[in-house]
């Protein structure tokens, strides 16, 4: 029997994988750039990038020979040791954001327990104990740990599996006073904010406030920390997004498109945080492993200033097109990071897209849309043509 046909994967899988995702029934077998073929043959735009994640589309090509020479030359030697390719990353992202030093993870939920952590030692260290609380906003995601779910602010996060790590609180974005008065009780160590929140819907937050926030948080020498798991890398038009917010965070955490497809997170330091951990303060088996440290340089090597530029036309003709389409209503988001909502329920606009070879996301009751940095324009305009008509009223 061959195992690998649509049938068989989604039996196996049916079978013998831990029902945590609800999965669409297509097995995909093949890509090239912003196109997937599945296990029938079937064509897909790709416009959801495995959710921000293969920057440069699907088996691109520098990515391949990036990833490949370093497996080929040295897959792993744990962090005991120094690898070129990890250091090398390292030296671009400070370079690259005016940072200081970087801890490596495999995730967006570890780069935000290391950041998490920093953030307590900081305090701890300063102030001694009972200064451990981090603010975060109400609409976040910060990940699926038990830490990274206390720190999201949604509800629905918070049932299950308590008890969960205690220290955290939530502020609507936008509402200063609540944030003033939150401070004010002298408890706070750090703020970790999403300036596009992702799994919500593709919510911009207001850059005003964020400077607002920022602002306060410094009076109360609160550290403020950002989380471009899903914005970074290119995805909103800057290197990072806090780069077009005017502020300067202590800390910021990335994952997803950083290594174009291969697992790895990051938490960046600025200098009011480069050495808050020390030896045996923090460590990961994986983090920064050389394969993906190679992949991730291949991808920052080309995030520059007229790729950016692309990105931003790019997001600006889709969101036209969208704004334009009947159907569809309250487009939102920044650079090839875009949301909207229509009159059909998000699962069915995806469902639909599917069958006409349109991959797109949902978050929440929300359409999303997460193509390839170089998507080519006119993959784009398919993509844009199927939503109308899966969307028209
Ligand atoms: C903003 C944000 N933070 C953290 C995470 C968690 O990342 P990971 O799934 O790599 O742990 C995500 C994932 O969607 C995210 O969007």
């Amino acid at each position: 029997m061959n195992r690998n046909t649509t049938a068989a994967v989604m039996a196996d899988d049916a079978n013998y994988i831990a029902h945590t995702y609800s999965r669409a029934p297509v097995v995909f077998v093949r890509g090239q750039g912003s196109r997937l073929w599945d296990a029938d043959g079937r064509e897909y735009i790709d416009c959801g990038s495995g959710i921000a994640v293969t920057s440069f589309g699907i088996a691109d090509e520098q990515w391949q020979a990036a990833v490949s020479a370093q497996a080929a030359a040295v897959q792993h030697v744990s962090n005991l040791y120094h690898t070129a390719p990890q250091a090398r990353l390292a030296a671009m992202l400070c370079e690259a954001t005016g940072m200081q030093k970087v801890f490596f993870g495999n995730s967006g939920a570890e780069a935000n327990e290391c950041a998490i952590k920093a953030m307590r030692k900081y305090s701890s260290d300063k102030y001694g104990p009972g200064r451990h609380t981090i603010l975060t906003l109400k609409h976040s995601f910060h990940g699926r740990t038990l830490a990274t779910l206390a720190a999201t602010g949604q509800d629905a996060f918070h049932k299950h599996f308590g008890p969960f790590p205690e220290g955290f609180d939530y502020i609507e974005p936008g509402d200063t006073a609540a944030l003033a008065a939150r401070l004010k009780r002298g408890d706070c160590c750090g703020m970790l904010v999403e300036l596009v929140q992702g799994e919500s819907g593709v919510r911009v937050v207001d850059k005003q406030w964020i400077q607002v926030a920022a602002q306060l948080c410094r009076q109360w020498d609160v550290l403020f920390a950002v989380d471009e798991v899903q914005t970074g890398n290119g995805r909103t038009g800057t290197l990072y997004a806090w780069q077009q917010y005017g502020i300067r965070p202590d800390l910021f955490t990335t994952a997803k498109g950083l290594a174009g497809g291969l697992p790895l997170g990051a938490c960046v330091f600025a200098a009011s945080t480069a050495d808050v951990l020390g030896p045996g303060d923090h460590g990961s088996t994986f983090g920064g492993n050389p394969v993906c440290a190679a992949g991730a340089i291949s991808i920052l090597e080309r995030i520059d200033a007229a790729l950016l530029e692309k990105v931003k036309q790019k997001g600006e003709y889709l969101r036209r097109r969208l704004e334009n389409t009947p159907g569809i209503t309250d487009v939102s988001g920044l650079g090839l990071m875009l949301g909207f909502s229509a009159q059909k329920p998000a699962a069915q606009v995806a469902a639909e897209c599917r069958g006409k070879g349109l991959l797109v996301l949902t978050a929440h009751d929300r359409v999303r849309l997460l193509p390839a940095l170089n998507i080519p324009h006119h993959l784009l305009e398919q993509a844009a043509d199927i939503l109308q008509e899966v969307c028209k009223p």
